[in-house]
């Protein structure tokens, strides 16, 4: 175990020695004069070896004038292959998994140098890298763990805001699930290596591709792209509330906080998963059978008299709006205007969605609260069609007495007529 320990800082060390002995990478002109690396790779005919002067012209670091050698090493200048790719002024042909993060991190840590190229672009990767689960075991000697060019590729490397980005929002699943999907790979960890499959079936996942929205979150929102770890059961919840806020701070208020450290039960995961998250249901609420409730209360305890106090006010509330949505519907078919039953409707709707935010105090008052308001703005809708449906009644029955009296007109006008003809 120390001796493998050893043996990695002395390779990462090696390699960080003949990188030093390159041209130093962080004091290479801006633009080389000459590039034979480019020129001469560009004309090989082995694939493995042309395309990455290929893929060059789209590399980010190709337009700083940052080539072949600000990576490999080497002598640009030199037409001679020999000479050019000569391993002991440094040239490194082939990086091992663990010479990889070092060799981007001599640049991408160094602050003073990425100052000069791009002062917005953090420089704490290599050192966030190395806390991550792959970084530790890299450190290990693990060589199918995830290194830098394992996410952004190492020749046509774009920035995370190009859309053609591997690490791009809508596409890093897919970068993850390179290994992340590779069961015979993560069993060898003791990862399920089904977590890819489970977060594609979420709201998530169809926000994101469905919808093209990039504010839902992907592998990295949750793990974190640098420092990737499972958010350990204390953290779950920081990392929903990042985004889901008011369900957060219910919870914070709720019995549950304290319950769930103290069962080490991870908060919003209790109830909702972790990847196969869920559009949410009334119908989970209960102590049956795949209910959520049922996990951890059961018949009697105050938890499941709370729940069931909770979804009789949701249900009577979803009743009453189902029922003053047709009744409104019904009127509108028959030509009435009913814009402010509609406004009232909506303000129903949004009064039953707090309630459903409000279900993370588990407080049945709070609940309550948000269902009386609904319960009192679709009364006053329902109201509105009442007033309607006897506003149609009014018309019908007036409609028919002129008919009637345009009727009895038009019989006395054809009797008079006959009898003016005689
Ligand atoms: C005159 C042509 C020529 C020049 C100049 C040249 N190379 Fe190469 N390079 C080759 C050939 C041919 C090979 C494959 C033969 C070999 O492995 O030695 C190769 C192999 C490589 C490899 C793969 C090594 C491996 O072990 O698979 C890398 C990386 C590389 N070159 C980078 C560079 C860099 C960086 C420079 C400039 C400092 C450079 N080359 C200059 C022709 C050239
Ligand atoms: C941003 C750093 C970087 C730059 C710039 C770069 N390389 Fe590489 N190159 C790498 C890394 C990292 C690897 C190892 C890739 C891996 O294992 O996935 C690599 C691998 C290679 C290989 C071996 C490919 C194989 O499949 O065995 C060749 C050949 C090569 N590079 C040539 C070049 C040439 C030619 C250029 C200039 C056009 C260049 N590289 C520019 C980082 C770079
Ligand atoms: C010789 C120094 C150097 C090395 C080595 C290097 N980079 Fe860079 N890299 C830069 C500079 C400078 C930029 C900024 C370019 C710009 O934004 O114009 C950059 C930009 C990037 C960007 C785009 C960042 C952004 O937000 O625009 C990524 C991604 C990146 N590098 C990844 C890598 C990876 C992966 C490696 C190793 C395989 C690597 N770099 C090796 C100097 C380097
Ligand atoms: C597990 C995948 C993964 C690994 C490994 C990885 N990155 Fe990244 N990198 C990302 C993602 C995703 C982003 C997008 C920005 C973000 O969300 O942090 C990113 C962003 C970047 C950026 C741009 C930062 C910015 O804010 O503009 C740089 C530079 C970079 N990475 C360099 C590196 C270097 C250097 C390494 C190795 C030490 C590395 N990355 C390893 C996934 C990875
Ligand atoms: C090149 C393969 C590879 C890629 C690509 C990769 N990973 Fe990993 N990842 C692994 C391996 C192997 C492990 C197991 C390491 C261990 O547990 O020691 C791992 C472990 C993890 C863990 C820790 C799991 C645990 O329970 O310990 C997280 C979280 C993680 N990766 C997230 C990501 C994310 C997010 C991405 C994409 C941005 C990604 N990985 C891309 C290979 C990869
Ligand atoms: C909405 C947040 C979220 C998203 C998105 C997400 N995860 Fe997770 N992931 C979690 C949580 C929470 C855990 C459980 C962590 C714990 O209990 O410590 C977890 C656990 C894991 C584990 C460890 C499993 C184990 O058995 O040890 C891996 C690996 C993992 N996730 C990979 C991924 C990958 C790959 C993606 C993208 C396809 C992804 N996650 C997307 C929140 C998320
Ligand atoms: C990066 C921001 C972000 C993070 C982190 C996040 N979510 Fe979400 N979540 C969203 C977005 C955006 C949606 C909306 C999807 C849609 O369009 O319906 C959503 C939807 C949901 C929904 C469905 C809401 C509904 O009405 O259908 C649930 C439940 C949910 N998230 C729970 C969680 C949990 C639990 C976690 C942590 C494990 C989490 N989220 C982490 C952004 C996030
Ligand atoms: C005790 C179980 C439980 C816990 C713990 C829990 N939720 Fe919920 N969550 C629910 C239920 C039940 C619903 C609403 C179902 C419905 O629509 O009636 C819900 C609904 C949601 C929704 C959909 C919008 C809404 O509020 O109706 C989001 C988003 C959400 N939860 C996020 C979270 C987050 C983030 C956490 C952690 C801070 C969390 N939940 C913790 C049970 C739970
Ligand atoms: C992961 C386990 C777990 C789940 C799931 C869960 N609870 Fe709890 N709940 C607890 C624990 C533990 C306590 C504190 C101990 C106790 O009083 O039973 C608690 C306490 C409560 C309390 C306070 C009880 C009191 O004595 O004052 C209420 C109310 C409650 N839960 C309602 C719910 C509702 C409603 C749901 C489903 C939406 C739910 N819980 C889901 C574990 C859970």
């Amino acid at each position: 175990m120390t001796r493998q320990l050893a043996n990695a800082t002395l390779a990462i060390l090696l390699a960080a020695g003949a990188r030093a002995a390159a041209p130093p990478a962080a004091a290479a002109p801006v633009r080389a004069v000459k590039d034979a690396c480019l020129t001469c790779h560009a004309k090989l005919s082995d694939e493995r070896l042309r395309k990455p002067a290929e893929l060059a012209s789209a590399d980010i670091h190709q337009t700083q004038g940052i080539s072949c050698a600000g990576c490999h090493g080497g002598n640009p200048a030199a037409d001679d292959p020999t000479v050019a790719m000569d391993p002991r002024k440094g040239f490194v042909g082939k990086f091992t998994p663990q010479a990889i993060p070092e060799m981007c991190g001599s640049c991408h840590s160094n602050a003073a140098y990425m100052l000069r190229y791009a002062p917005n672009i953090p420089t704490d990767q290599l050192s966030q890298y190395r806390t991550s689960k792959h970084g530790l075991a890299l450190a290990k000697g693990a060589t199918d763990v995830a290194v830098c060019s394992s996410c952004h590729g190492a020749h046509g490397v774009r920035p995370p805001s190009d859309a053609r980005s591997p690490v791009y929002p809508t596409r890093i699943v897919d970068t993850c699930a390179r290994c992340h999907a590779d069961v015979a790979l993560m069993s060898r960890y003791g990862i399920k290596g089904n977590e890819v499959a489970e977060y594609k079936k979420s709201v998530h996942y169809a926000a994101l591709v469905e919808k093209n929205d990039l504010s839902a979150p992907t592998c990295k929102s949750c793990h974190g792209a640098h420092g990737a770890t499972p958010p350990g059961v204390s953290s779950v919840a920081n990392v929903c509330g990042t985004c889901h806020v008011s369900q957060l701070e219910r919870f914070d208020q709720s019995p549950h906080k304290d319950a769930f450290a103290a069962l080490e039960q991870p908060a919003c995961e209790a109830c909702h998963s972790n990847h196969a998250i869920g559009h949410p249901q009334d119908s989970w609420i209960g102590v049956a059978d795949k209910q959520v409730c049922g996990a951890c209360h059961s018949a009697g305890d105050a938890g499941a008299v709370a729940a069931g106090a909770i979804s009789g006010a949701l249900a009577k509330a979803t009743a009453a709006e189902t029922a003053a949505r047709a009744r409104v519907g019904k009127v509108k078919r028959a030509g009435m205007l009913m814009d402010a039953a509609d406004v009232k409707l909506e303000d129903a709707h949004q009064a039953y969605i707090m309630a459903t935010v409000e279900i993370h105090t588990v407080a049945v008052a709070r609940v309550e609260k948000q269902t009386e308001v609904a319960l009192a703005a679709t009364a006053a809708a329902d109201k509105d069609a009442a007033a309607a449906e006897a506003e149609i009644r009014y018309r019908r029955t007036g409609l028919f007495v002129s008919l009637i009296v345009i009727a009895v007109a038009m019989v006395t006008l054809a009797l008079k007529v006959r009898s003016m003809e005689r």
